[in-house]
């Protein structure tokens, strides 16, 4: 039997574990015409999320759905491109069509045809470069979808993106579109929360208050556990409970890392994964990324590394100030403070809002499990 535990691509509800309550919160905005911006730390699964609600849209809903991930995207002109070549390619799947339709909305544009080898799909390229033809085209593309008076579903990952394109309209031109379209709902997705929060919080850009704003956070322990439990049943493998205690403290629960280390565990040849093999897979994933790790020192000033370990040690941190922390790690409060501004600055470390003020930790987990390792 194939490895249950997906460390890339969605690949149905089988294999996906819980997320009842998001997907139910996301299913009754997108069927009750409210759009939705969905935020997480990086790797806590909002791209699978996004994928499972197009599926229960799709089968249960009769939706049309269109998903766009724009990281690759650096002007207005890109992201125009893949937005058309992707609705296109939904909207149509009869690819005699596509040409047909492109060549009569499009054609001004001197479209461009060719055929995507990894997906088999059409590329679609459009000599799009003013901002006239920006908002004629895109206009035009929302015609399409509005007049195909189906219900449909856009989602837009890695959307903090458009904040890094110079002088963008798209932010206005969507909100434009999304107002007066009564067919199409559209999810805003990404990890970088300040350019985000940029976008939907700052009372003088376009898409300030447009839309409804969830924070995806990690899966239950009860529901992970039970998950896990289950995938190695379905195998024929047995886990102790014990061993999955130990594996979501290790990862904090965090789908990504914990995700990784079931599929590892779950690769060996054992009938009966104990919690030596636990052991020896953290290993063994800390041994095989420890240049990458290593290279921190070299990245980073000496007093960085320092505080970046330090944390890292102490898994979590109130205060990076404190009398306490600075005097066991043996640092000067104004290089305390410089130096965790810079490592949150860089995702090296994240911080998290919390009542009291905020908390810090190593963001990626596999690179904190690997400083505190060298604790000594
Ligand atoms: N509920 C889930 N059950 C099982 N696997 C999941 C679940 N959610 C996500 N995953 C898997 O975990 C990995 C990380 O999730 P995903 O890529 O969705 O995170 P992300 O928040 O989009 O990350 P990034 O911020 O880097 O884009 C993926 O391989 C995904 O398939
Ligand atoms: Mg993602």
């Amino acid at each position: 039997m194939e490895n249950p535990f997906h460390i890339q691509y969605y690949q149905g509800p089988e294999t996906f574990c819980d997320r009842v309550d998001e997907l139910a919160r996301l299913v009754e905005a997108a069927t009750n015409q409210r759009s939705i911006m969905l935020h997480s730390m990086r790797r806590m699964g909002k791209t699978g999320l996004i994928h499972h609600l197009q599926h229960t849209l799709t089968h249960k809903q009769k939706y049309l759905c269109i998903y766009l991930d724009i990281l690759d995207t650096a002007s207005d002109s890109d992201f125009v491109s893949q937005f058309i070549t992707t609705c296109i390619n939904q909207l149509y799947t009869d690819q005699s069509n596509i040409l047909k339709k492109v060549t009569t909305f499009f054609g001004k544009y001197r479209p461009k045809f060719s055929i995507d080898t990894l997906t088999g799909n059409p590329i679609i390229e459009l000599e799009i470069t003013t901002q006239k033809d920006i908002d004629l085209s895109l206009a035009a593309t929302f015609k399409l979808l509005n007049d195909s008076k189906r219900k449909i579903h856009i989602a837009i990952d890695e959307f903090q993106q458009i904040g890094t394109y110079s002088e963008t309209r798209i932010d206005a031109t969507i909100r434009k579109h999304l107002s007066t379209s009564k067919n199409i709902r559209m999810l805003f997705s990404g990890s970088q929360r300040h350019l985000l929060l940029q976008l939907f919080n700052d009372p003088k850009k376009p898409m300030y208050r447009l839309v409804e704003q969830m924070e995806l956070y990690e899966i239950s322990y009860d529901a992970y556990s039970v998950f896990i439990q289950a995938m190695f049943k379905r195998g024929r493998k047995s886990i102790d409970e014990r061993v999955i205690h130990l594996i979501l403290k290790w990862t904090r629960s965090h789908t990504f890392y914990t995700q990784y280390v079931c599929n590892r565990l779950y690769s060996l040849s054992n009938k009966k994964i104990e919690e030596s093999d636990l052991l020896l897979i953290q290993q063994r994933i800390l041994k095989e990324m420890e240049m990458n790790f290593l290279s921190y020192r070299n990245i980073l000033s000496p007093n960085q590394y320092k505080v970046l370990k330090a944390i890292a040690i102490e898994s979590s941190v109130q205060s990076v100030l404190s009398k306490e922390f600075t005097t066991t790690y043996n640092l000067a409060s104004s290089t305390a403070r410089q130096s965790l501004k810079y490592l949150v600055d860089t995702e090296l470390v994240y911080e998290r809002l919390t009542e009291e003020g905020s908390e810090y930790f190593v963001y990626d987990l596999f690179l904190a499990r690997w400083l505190e390792g060298r604790a000594s």
